[in-house]
Parts: C-alpha cells; sequence; structure tokens
C-alpha cells in the first residue's frame, strides 16, 4: 500500500512537471494553467508597448538573455503586434503598497506572451519568471537544438515583504568585484531585492575610504592561511600579510549602478563598535588598550585575547565614524546604513579608566548601557549623513537608539523585542536562515560549526504569529565566509536561500492586491 501511494505522488509529480513545465522560484502567488503551448520562433518579436527608456533596456536584455542559448537575434520593437510576440507593457496607476509596485502578470498563450506591469520592476520580474518557464538549457552559454516550448498559463504574482535579502560576508573571505556581480544576477533571478554587504569585520575592512587610506593599505590584507578556520594559526612575527582584497570607491559606484539595473539595493554594512580588528590594526590608537597586532584568526575565544572592539570613550572615533560614513553615504544610495553592533566584546571597555570614567559622567549603569551610550552616538551620525539606522539585534541591549531598525539574528525575540517597542525589524534569526551551515550531512560537507537543512529554512516564516504584517519589513538570508573560501563554495551554498525565498515573496498570499488580479 505504502509503495503504491509513493507510486501514485511520483507518477503526480511527473505528470504535472511535463505539462507545466519548468516551474518558478518562488511560487508565483496565482497560477492558472490554460491549454497549449507558446513555442518561441526565430520570428518572435518582442513588442514595445510601452515607449520609454527603462522599456526598451529590459526589452534589450530578454533580447539578449534568449539570443545566447537559441542563436536568434530578437529585435524589440514598437510598431503593431503582429504575428508571435512578447509583449512588455506598463500600465498606469497610484500605488498604495509595495506589492502593487512590484507586482507582475503574465499571460502565455500559443501566439502571445504578455507581460503587464505597474513599473519597470514589476516587468523585470516578469521577465525572470519567463526566463525560469523556459526549458533550462535557457541558462547554456552556447546555442542549444531544442524546441523553446512553455505550456499555456496566467500568473499573478507580487511580494509578502519589501525587504528580500541576502548578506554576502566579503571580510572573512575576499571575493571580486566581477564576482559580486554575478551574485547579484542571482539575487536579481530568485527576486530578491536586496543585498547586505558586510564590507568589515575583524579578518579584513574591505572598502576604500579617502579619509583613511591605512583601512585598506593595513586592514584589507592578512597573513595566508588554509584549513579550518577556527584552528589557524596567529601570525608570526614578520610574516607578510598578502592575503586579501577592497573595492576601490570606483568598484562600489560600478557595482551599485549595476544592481540598480537588476532592481536590487545594495545595503553597506560598517560592524561597529565590536568585530573592528582590522580598523585598529590600522589606527590602534582608536581602541581603548591603544595597540594592536593584526591577527588572522576568528574564534570567539580569541577576542578575549587581542582587542577587536572601538573604544566608546575616546572622541577620536566618534570623529573615524564620521568621516567614514560620510564616504559610505556618498557611495550608497540605500536610505540606511548598517552598524553592526554585535557580539561586541567588552573585556577592555571594563579596563579602561577612561570608559569608567564616561560611565560615571553619563550615569550609566552597566557595559550594555555603555554600547547603547556608543550606538546613539553613531545613530546621530548616521542620521546627519541623511541616512537611517540599522544594526543588528545587540543594538537593543542597553536601550535601543531612537528610529532604529533592528535586524534580528539570535532567533527572533530581538525582532519581538523591538516590535514591542514600535521599531520595525528584518527578520534574519540564526536558527532558520544562516547560509554557512551544513545543509547535509556533515561528514561529507565543508567544515563549519552547525546545521541547517532546508526543510528548516523553509519552515520560517519571518512574521511571527501575532506580529502585525507590516512591522516586520522582510527577511534576508545571511552568507558568513569564515568557512566559504571560493566563489565556487559560496554558491554551493547560497541555494539554501532558495528556500527561504518562498517565504519572502510569495507563498503565503495575501490579498490586498485584488484590483492587480482582477486585471488582465
Ligand atoms: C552575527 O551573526 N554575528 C550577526
Amino acid at each position: 500500500m505504502k509503495r503504491f501511494f509513493f507510486l501514485l505522488v511520483g507518477y503526480i509529480c511527473l505528470t504535472v512537471g511535463k505539462t507545466w513545465g519548468q516551474q518558478i522560484i518562488p511560487e508565483p502567488v496565482i497560477q492558472q494553467k490554460s491549454a497549449g503551448a507558446f513555442v518561441l520562433t526565430p520570428d518572435t518579436k518582442i513588442h514595445i508597448h510601452t515607449n520609454t527608456q527603462a522599456v526598451w533596456d529590459l526589452a534589450n536584455f530578454l533580447a539578449e538573455s534568449l539570443a545566447i542559448p537559441t542563436g536568434w537575434k530578437f529585435t524589440p520593437s514598437t510598431t503593431p503586434k503582429i504575428g508571435k510576440h512578447i509583449n512588455l507593457e506598463i500600465e498606469q496607476t497610484t500605488f498604495k503598497v509595495i506589492a502593487e509596485a512590484e507586482s507582475y502578470t503574465l499571460d502565455i498563450t500559443p501566439t502571445r506572451i504578455s507581460i503587464k506591469a505597474y513599473t519597470a520592476n514589476g516587468l523585470f520580474y516578469g521577465i525572470q519568471s519567463l526566463l525560469q518557464l523556459f526549458p533550462k538549457q535557457i541558462e547554456n552559454k552556447q546555442q542549444q537544438k531544442i524546441a523553446w516550448t512553455i505550456p499555456c498559463r496566467h500568473i499573478s504574482d507580487y511580494p509578502r515583504y519589501a525587504w528580500r535579502g541576502i548578506m554576502l560576508d566579503v571580510s572573512r573571505h575576499f571575493f571580486p568585484k566581477e564576482y559580486i556581480k554575478k551574485f547579484i544576477d542571482q539575487l536579481a533571478r530568485y527576486k530578491f531585492n536586496t543585498f547586505h554587504w558586510h564590507l568589515s569585520d575583524d579578518q579584513g575592512w574591505r572598502i576604500e575610504i579617502k579619509s583613511y587610506p591605512k583601512l585598506t593599505s593595513v586592514g584589507a590584507w592578512r597573513v595566508p592561511r588554509t584549513g579550518n578556520w577556527w584552528q589557524r594559526e596567529m601570525p608570526q612575527t614578520g610574516e607578510q600579510a598578502t592575503y586579501g582584497g577592497f573595492y576601490t570607491q570606483d568598484d562600489i559606484r560600478e557595482i551599485v549602478a549595476y544592481a540598480q539595473k537588476k532592481f536590487i539595493k545594495i545595503l553597506p554594512e560598517i560592524d561597529v563598535p565590536g568585530h573592528s580588528l582590522a580598523i585598529l590594526a590600522a589606527y590602534p590608537e582608536l581602541s581603548c588598550g591603544g595597540g594592536n597586532k593584526f591577527q588572522v584568526n576568528g574564534g570567539w575565544k580569541f577576542y578575549r585575547e587581542v582587542e577587536n572592539s572601538l573604544c566608546p570613550a575616546n572622541e577620536k572615533v566618534y570623529d573615524f565614524l564620521d568621516k567614514v560614513l560620510e564616504e559610505v553615504a556618498s557611495l550608497f544610495p540605500h536610505p540606511y546604513i548598517h552598524v553592526g553592533g554585535d557580539e561586541c566584546y567588552k573585556g577592555y571597555w571594563e579596563k579602561s579608566a577612561e570608559c569608567q570614567a564616561l560611565m560615571k559622567k553619563e550615569g550609566l549603569k552597566n557595559l550594555d548601557e555603555l554600547q547603547s551610550y556608543f550606538m546613539k552616538r553613531v545613530a546621530k551620525i548616521v542620521t546627519s549623513k541623511g541616512k537611517k539606522l540599522i544594526g543588528w539585534g545587540e543594538i537593543l541591549d542597553g536601550g535601543l537608539p531612537p528610529d532604529a531598525t533592528v535586524m534580528s539574528w539570535r532567533g527572533i525575540k530581538g525582532g519581538l523585542e523591538a516590535i514591542k517597542q514600535n521599531r520595525p525589524v528584518v527578520m534574519t534569526p540564526n536558527t532558520h536562515t544562516y547560509l554557512d551551515l551544513y545543509q547535509g550531512e556533515p561528514s561529507i560537507e565543508p567544515d563549519t560549526y552547525d546545521m541547517l537543512r532546508l526543510q528548516k529554512a523553509y519552515s520560517f516564516d519571518p512574521t511571527p504569529e501575532g506580529v502585525a504584517e507590516g512591522m516586520v519589513l522582510g527577511g534576508q538570508g545571511n552568507l558568513w565566509t569564515e568557512s566559504v573560501p571560493t566563489t565556487r563554495h559560496l554558491e554551493y551554498m547560497s541555494t539554501l536561500g532558495l528556500g527561504l525565498w518562498q517565504r519572502y515573496f510569495g507563498v503565503k498570499k495575501i490579498q490586498k492586491i485584488g484590483i492587480l488580479l482582477s486585471k488582465k
């Protein structure tokens, strides 16, 4: 009986797979099958219904994407649509919710494909869905001789969340500019809209800052090591720091512009006051202890041995952050700057006479309140640059800076606490959204420190029971790279993100945009 059941399920999956063809990740909100199939042929036209530069750009993107694997040239045009064609159209409306701004409809009939949206962003997502519906060879970089068939259907799709993020840590391992663009392409394919770029941490500072050149000439490099991250040897005296790299400001501008074309916003993170060893290696005067030696290891224990926190009682630290964040703000159009706040080791603060005097003067009862004092001053700097502050859950400890947004990583409890204080949150709990963990049987997986299986990632819902949907801006997967040294390994680990994705985009249906759904 059991066997029969499995055979039946298998048969249904195969049959559905056959009639529906390729499927879309994340699953669209509404998908209705209809009779027949559209077959792409060399004479198919790409029709620009809405004659704007943005639609032309998208039409050219579609034409190029189809040209490579088919070997056919498609020339977009605004001339009347006759014969087989793919229609691209932007409809006029005034939006009330983000879901509408990023929504699209995709209709596939035997003679015509029509993608309609209210914005170029929505149209781009419609095109991404269309590309996923072609046979998988559409990804090939060489010409394929196959039938380019899509079974007919109607799709209406829109995101559940405005914040659909993936974080990449480029400090623990540096990934070059060209690879970052490739990573952005992958995010766009699955309709992520936020690339959180973790640009600084203990083991490397990765962004050129003109007013503090040693951040990159010193802070971007360390002695080369391989093997298990947590068992690496400390640098030896006189050893050359040759491993690392950084992005110039021109690189950053180029990547930001590239991402904008794919409707991805880049959130920069400068992680302070903890995780700041690379800063202190370059500018030791910003610590409480006043001296440092650049190290390569990354385990928690090590933080107690080597000072890696900026000193909150040192006015030079705030001058430093003012100048650094000025340059960061001018490079990234994202409304937020992420200022970290996580895992700050405060042992050196406790021993510092300056910190003790500051605590007395400000009436700060404990070291958490001292960190809160620091974060509140950083928040003022961020605001002075015209940006909003977002930080890891620890920014709640000792008192949240006013107007801060919380990225909840120590489970969801930080998020719930922030919501209680009427502050918005991005949910990114390490229990469900960390992409650097074992995803399969550990004995055959690359070395890491904990386990997260796809099924568990899929079960994550960014909005906990009883919380109003609007308080949760969205969700995010975080790819830390202590144990991810290569781009190949990085791609292997990021597949788990797709699982999360279902939750951020479509699966839990919201019915706010009935207007769009009733339109054809
Ligand atoms: C974190 O995982 N330290 C945010």
